[in-house]
């Protein structure tokens, strides 16, 4: 049986490829998801991806999938640092989570290296860029192989 994956990506993920290439290189949104897609293949996941701006409608994308969803993998982008809707969410929808960052957000601005949603996460793969995605991806599926 192929597990369903919610992918989630936070504020500003949109421009990735052009935002700021030096800190998270010149991968854009879609060569991820098209990345993770094949990687899905190989896992027999299925995965709903999702790129908002807003805390709310990432609130309301984990609502309206959870009957559909086994597990969730997220980067929250800036809302790592302070989207409290966004933990309780998580919890809120009771499948196992794994936070990914592209780049290591504990050696950079000291701002960076809490991040909220952590302790509502099953763990985080944080430094390395797309693979931090892929090996999330990884992640997820070992957690549902268990359960
Ligand atoms: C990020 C790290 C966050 O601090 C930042 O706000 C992002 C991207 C990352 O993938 O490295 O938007 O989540």
């Amino acid at each position: 049986m192929s597990h369903h994956i919610l992918v989630l990506h936070g504020p500003n993920l949109n421009l990735l490829g052009t935002r700021e290439p030096e800190i998270y290189g010149t991968t854009t949104l879609e060569d991820i998801n098209q990345r993770l897609q094949q990687k899905a293949k190989d896992l027999s996941l299925e995965l709903k991806i999702f790129q908002s701006n807003h805390e709310g409608a990432l609130v309301d994308f984990l609502h309206e999938n959870r009957a559909w969803a086994q597990g969730i993998l997220i980067n929250p982008g800036a809302l790592t640092h302070y989207g409290y809707s966004l933990h309780d969410a998580i919890l809120s929808v009771e499948k196992p989570a794994v936070e990914v960052h592209l780049s290591n957000i504990f050696a950079r601005e000291e701002w960076r290296r809490k991040s909220v949603l952590s302790p509502a996460c099953n763990g985080i793969i944080s430094g390395f860029g797309v693979n931090s995605y892929l090996l999330g991806l990884e992640a997820v599926s070992k957690i549902l192989e268990k359960t």
